[in-house]
């Protein structure tokens, strides 16, 4: 069994636990620091095993020294936003946290590969990036899966078609700058813009773009969770698995999209080294423009750091 360790077992991080275990796809620690919580968790998972039918083990720890050896180390460690703030207002305290933890990582398991989950996501990863010292390719921000999960849910919705045929795009940042691409958003090969009118792809993509202060708002304390958790599985398995699949994720970018020094939302190829290529679409104008701008959010979002 491969082994992936999830710092905070908070929602997002026993939603991956549980997904991965599941699925089979390694055996899994839960670290927190609050004493008990990923013990109890853990163990609870554990005993949902016999009805699932999952032999992954998950075992729950407040000892950092646990995570030796992983594959993977998901971090979900962090302040979720409240209603009514945005993404950026928890990097302060956000960063602090993700600076212990990725000193624990470079400490523990030097040679594993880190996805970030944490907010204000493309910043927290630059951070982890820097304080693990470990090559880009092997610190990945999650947030492009879930955007374009949450850009195909509406879709399906308003088609009223299955999920299971679209395929669709959203690059930029994890905030409210994101650039959902409806030209490369297809319904079994169709794209969309010959499926829709202009008008309600504009307010599916407003709707995805505020797709996670829509969930904040329903839940008024803490934010979401069940796709969160699943964006981070597909990632997990995809590396796992070596499946090479294109996946926008946040990535750090070296002159892509004519952009430097930056982790930011694009199509990238994951496979057991992780980042194994990242895609540069011919954008239009516009388009580009719009991801620059959602760059210059999170350029001045690490420059703060
Ligand atoms: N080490 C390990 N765990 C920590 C640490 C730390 N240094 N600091 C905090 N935690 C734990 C908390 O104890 C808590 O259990 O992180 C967990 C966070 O869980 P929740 O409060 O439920 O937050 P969650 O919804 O899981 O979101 C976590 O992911 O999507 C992002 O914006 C979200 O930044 C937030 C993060």
């Amino acid at each position: 069994m491969k082994k992936v360790s999830v710092i905070g077992s908070g929602n997002v991080g026993a939603t991956v636990a549980l997904f991965l275990a599941e699925r089979e796809l390694a055996d899994i620690v839960l670290v927190d620091i609050v004493e008990g919580v990923p013990q109890g968790k853990g163990l609870d998972m554990v005993e949902a095993g016999p009805i699932c039918r999952f032999d992954s083990k998950v075992e729950g720890t407040n000892d950092y020294s646990r995570i030796r050896g992983s594959d993977i180390i998901v971090i979900t460690a962090g302040l979720p936003r409240k209603k009514g703030e945005s993404r950026l207002i928890l990097q302060q305290k956000n960063s602090e946290i993700v600076g212990q933890v990725s000193r624990d990582i470079a400490k523990y398991a030097p040679d594993s590969i880190v996805i970030v989950v944490t907010n204000p996501v493309d910043i927290m990863t630059y951070h982890a990036w820097k304080v693990t010292g470990f090559p880009n390719k092997r610190v990945i921000g999650q947030a492009g899966v879930l955007d374009s999960a949450r850009f195909a849910a509406f879709i399906a919705m308003e088609l009223d078609v299955s999920v299971e045929d679209i395929s669709a795009m959203v690059l930029g940042g994890h905030g409210d700058e994101m650039v959902p691409l409806p030209r490369y958003t297809t319904v079994s090969g169709i794209p969309i813009t010959e499926l829709l009118p202009a008008e309600t792809i504009k307010n599916i993509a407003q709707r995805t773009r505020d797709g996670g202060a829509e969930i904040v708002g329903l839940l008024k304390t803490g934010s979401a969770f069940y796709a969160p958790g699943s964006a981070v599985a597909q990632m997990v398995e995809a590396i796992l698995k070596d499946k090479k699949r294109i996946i926008p994720c946040s990535v750090y970018l070296n002159g892509e999209y004519s952009l430097m020094d930056v982790y930011i939302g694009v199509p990238a190829k994951l496979g057991s080294s992780g980042v194994e290529g990242i895609i540069e679409l011919k954008l239009t104008q516009p388009e580009l423009t719009a991801l620059h701008d959602s760059a210059k959010v999170y350029k001045e979002g690490i420059a703060k750091l």
